[in-house]
């Protein structure tokens, strides 16, 4: 039975940089052989004006598989929110191979604003109506980010939806889930053994997040970027993502709701923190001109669209908790930022060191200058064991550990094991949007977020940012583009040994 993928703002970028690439990808591996494309905007385009706009952003690699889908592709035009046009295009789909018994993909890369009106209208000419067990003409609809800007309107607009349509046609999508090396956050816990009895509170002594950005916010994304920041962009979404995949408890299976539940539980755990804990708990700071890989690059506030006196911030860096058995106690310090030295996406897992430093005492040190020196900070031991799951741009992973340094005398010295996904596995890694839309197709929600799983992760955002609107919080600080960050981030680490990755 052939199926129909419906792309709602069709013009955009979005479509054309990632949507259409990752379909032509789908198609050069045959798994798109009775799929049909229509993109739907409201300007007026003829089918071959379209193709041939698509053709064009479509990398060399991929445009055999772009040309074997292009028959299939076709354009429609239309006001997503005007009944009239909508009952159109139902009848042009109805027109299509498999007509109203096809199985239909709505993705809706529209403004947020559209969302919900997309829906209603759509419902309302009978688009979205489909048997509950979506044997034969299933009717999802893939909804792009931001969803909602903070937690009543992640609320409302979940409500509107539900209004319409069922929680299982919705795949909310979060791109960070198809990346390979986030989905293998849960395969590398859950298939190996040894690494499960110290995930815990016991033997973990931090866990750090990094998502490091070297871009800004120039070309045009100024306006939009101000009306969000970096807890609503990245922490909210991609960086809450990471945490629950890292954090979650074992699911009993690898079906969707049985791994959504187990990370809703999670993010319900986090501790929200309130004024105090905000002041004390976080960072926040934007850049300032300076230089990226010995490039002059522009500040924030000199950036297009970005308006006067804003006080939106490109960075930020926390210390969360997570309130269950397994975390309490646990730092997860978490930091992104734009016009960060280099692009960089990184978790670390720090070990707890042995109970006695039998090693490494320095020369002429007796053992109980040692042990003073430990106790009150002004040393630190080494810490041996470290866990880095290099997410991108390299695919790899690294546990560091001590080995004794040949020699006469007992010294320790670092050593490590590697493994990278290009070397072991000779290929590049599909791009994750190629993941999510075939996951969409084939109806598997285990990389789409619910909407629990979002009110959860927006109520940890709000938190945080009505502790710097409240009376004490801390600073919005500037730090030079190019640079790691504010210094103050480094202090997050108190009563833990350690310090910001630089990937
Ligand atoms: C998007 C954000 O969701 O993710 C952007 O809106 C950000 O600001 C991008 O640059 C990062 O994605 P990736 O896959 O390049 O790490």
């Amino acid at each position: 039975m052939p199926r129909h993928v419906v792309i709602f703002g069709a013009s955009g970028d979005l479509t054309r940089r990632k949507l259409v690439p990752a379909l032509a990808s789908l198609q050069q591996k045959g798994q798109l052989d009775d799929v049909h494309v229509v993109g739907v905007s409201r300007r007026e385009k003829s089918d071959e004006a379209w193709r041939a706009e698509l053709r064009e952003a479509v990398p060399d690699a991929l445009k055999a598989g772009f040309d074997a889908l292009a028959p299939r592709i076709g354009y429609h035009a239309a006001d997503v929110t005007d009944a009239a046009d909508a009952a159109g295009l139902k009848a042009h789909l109805d027109a299509l191979p498999g007509g109203a018994e096809a199985g239909r993909l709505h993705y809706l890369s529209l403004k947020p604003s559209l969302f919900a009106p997309a829906v209603e209208t759509l419902c309302g000419v009978g688009l979205l109506h489909s048997r509950e067990d979506e044997t034969v003409a299933c009717r999802r609809v893939v909804v792009e980010k931001p969803f909602g800007h903070d937690l009543a309107s992640a609320q409302t607009l979940n409500a509107e939806l539900h209004e319409h349509l069922r929680e299982a046609q919705i795949y909310r999508i979060d791109h960070y889930l198809g990346k390979e090396t986030v989905q293998n956050l849960l395969g590398f816990r859950f298939h190996n053994a040894i690494f499960e009895p110290l995930w815990n509170r016991h033997h973990v002594e931090l866990v750090q997040i990094t998502v490091a950005e070297d871009l800004g916010v120039g070309g045009g994304r100024g306006r939009y970027y101000d009306g969000s920041g970096a807890v609503r962009d990245m922490l909210q979404n991609h960086m809450l993502q990471i945490l629950a995949l890292v954090a979650m408890e074992p699911p009993v299976s690898l079906e969707a709701e049985a791994v959504r539940s187990q990370k809703v539980e999670v993010l319900r755990a986090l501790h929200l923190p309130d004024a105090i804990d905000v002041a004390q708990s976080s960072v926040r700071a934007r850049y300032a001109a300076g230089q990226v890989r010995g490039e002059a690059v522009p500040g924030y506030l000199e950036e297009e669209g970005v308006p006067a006196g804003s006080t939106t911030e490109t960075y930020v860096a926390v210390r969360a908790e997570i309130d269950s058995w397994r975390w309490r106690g646990v730092p997860f310090l978490l930091r992104h930022g734009k016009r960060l030295p280099k692009k960089f996406t990184e978790v670390q897992i720090q070990f707890r060191t042995p109970p006695l430093q039998l090693f490494n005492r320095p020369e002429g040190m007796s053992a109980a200058e040692l042990r003073r020196k430990l106790e009150d900070g002004s040393l630190c031991q080494i810490r041996p064991n470290v866990l880095t799951l290099s997410i991108q741009p390299r695919e790899a992973i690294h546990l560091s550990f001590g080995v004794k340094r040949p020699g006469p005398q007992m010294v320790m010295a670092r050593a490590g094991l590697d493994f990278d996904y290009e070397s072991v596995f000779a290929q590049g890694t599909p791009p994750a949007y190629e993941r999510l839309l075939n996951d969409a197709l084939v109806g598997d929600a285990t990389l789409f977020l619910r909407a629990d799983e979002i009110e959860a992760s927006w109520r940890f955002a709000d938190a945080l940012r009505e502790g710097w609107e409240a009376p004490g919080a801390p600073p919005l600080r500037e730090y030079p583009a190019g640079s790691w960050g504010p210094e103050q981030a480094e202090a997050l680490f108190h009563g833990c040994e350690g310090t910001w990755s630089h990937g």
